[in-house]
């Protein structure tokens, strides 16, 4: 079934026995099944899921943990992802055969990952080796999809996350003369930037005109950013900073990498999502902090800092809208369909487009 039929069917699917309970019938019903399936069932969740569903996660972690823990989880049969699609399909590639990984939601895709296709990338590729022939080492952010991470690591690459992007651009750029970056080109940019290659040095690859954009003499392009970025963290403006200085003169800024160029330049801090949980989490009782990153993530840490003054950078939070399909309702519904041996959105990746996928995977995971 294609990706597109599983979402229509997805829209429907949530039967009227799940529907009709309330939160504490769903969420004594979530509780029952854990406990009757034990250490067969997994759920790792990311920081950016909402709390109904998070307070349910084995593991609650960044893309780059979740990666982690699920490449070292060999006992679990059923591994429920409560994150999104591309999360779920890197669980199912570094996990065994006879674990299933299993998607509460279809729906829950990443609007950033679908700004790069496999045709366009490969494409793309074509093109820009006709330009600059066999110097560029590709790299992936791993929001991208199963293909394009398989596309990666057959052509020498590896994929990056939030938490580890200097250290694999560092290692990228010791490996060829030059990188293209996909899918998100503010990651790409200011990681680049703080590694100290100027924005000269960097051009920007358009999928839909299937152009490089770059003034000046292609010998000098360093980086090719690839023409994507998350809806929800350019959301944070530098109008948002202005105010915030101006109404609080004394808050910390800080912002996730996937914010643009100038929005990072204008804070004082940038970083993963665990970078980001970690500062707050260090930083002193009275402190003051606008934070530019996904709402349910940025609301638990407001509820968890009550000695800190913590807000969002962005007054309208900011919420991820595919993160936020995941719901308790649809855990449950997962849970039950396992119960009942009657596995619906399981995440099977194609075995030759994981076994690429793989190396591009444990290149980078052998780095951090
Ligand atoms: P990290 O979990 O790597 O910080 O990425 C944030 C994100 O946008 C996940 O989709
Ligand atoms: Fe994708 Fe952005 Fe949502 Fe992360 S926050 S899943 S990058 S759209």
């Amino acid at each position: 079934m294609g990706l597109l039929e599983e979402i229509t069917k997805s829209k429907k699917e949530l039967p009227e026995s799940v529907l009709t309970l309330s939160q504490e019938e769903m969420e004594m019903r979530v509780k029952e099944i854990k406990k009757k399936l034990g250490t067969k069932l997994f759920i790792p969740g990311h920081h950016y899921q909402k709390d109904e569903v998070i307070q349910f996660a084995d593991t609650v972690g960044d893309s780059l943990q979740l990666a982690q823990v699920s490449a070292r989880n060999t006992e679990a049969e059923y591994i429920v992802f409560c994150g999104v699609h591309f999360m779920a399909e890197t669980a199912d590639i570094l996990t065994k055969e006879n674990q299933h990984v299993i998607l509460p939601d279809m729906r829950a895709g990443c609007s950033m990952a679908d700004m790069a296709d496999i045709y366009q990338t490969e494409k793309a590729w074509r093109k820009l080796g006709e330009l600059f022939g066999d110097t560029i080492i590709p790299l992936t952010y791993v929001n991208s999809t199963a293909a394009i991470k398989a596309f990666v690591g057959e052509n020498g690459g590896a994929t990056v996350t939030s938490s580890n992007a200097h250290k694999m651009v560092k290692w990228a750029l010791g490996e060829k003369e030059r990188i293209l970056f996909l899918p998100d080109q503010h990651l790409g940019r200011n990681t680049a930037a703080d590694l100290g290659i100027p924005l000269s040095e960097m051009g920007i690859w358009d999928p839909i005109k299937n152009e490089l954009q770059f003034e000046g003499e292609l010998e000098k392009v360093k980086v090719i950013l690839w023409k994507g970025h998350c809806s929800v963290h350019e959301n944070f403006t530098v109008k948002n900073i202005e105010q915030v200085r101006k109404n609080y003169p004394e808050m910390n800024i800080i912002v996730h990498p996937e914010c643009t160029r100038e929005v990072v330049e204008k804070s004082d801090l940038n970083g993963s999502t665990k970078y980001i949980i970690e500062t707050i989490s260090n930083a002193p009782s009275g402190s003051s902090w606008a934070i530019g990153t996904e709402m349910n993530l940025v609301q638990r840490i407001i509820a968890q800092h009550k000695d800190k003054h913590i807000i969002s950078l962005n007054p309208y939070m900011c919420p991820c809208l595919t993160m936020n399909r995941i719901d308790l309702p649809h855990l449950l519904w997962s849970l039950e369909n396992i119960v009942n041996n009657n596995f619906q959105n399981v995440i099977k990746v194609d075995r030759q487009v994981a076994e690429n996928a793989v190396h591009a995977l444990d290149r980078m995971l052998i780095r951090v």
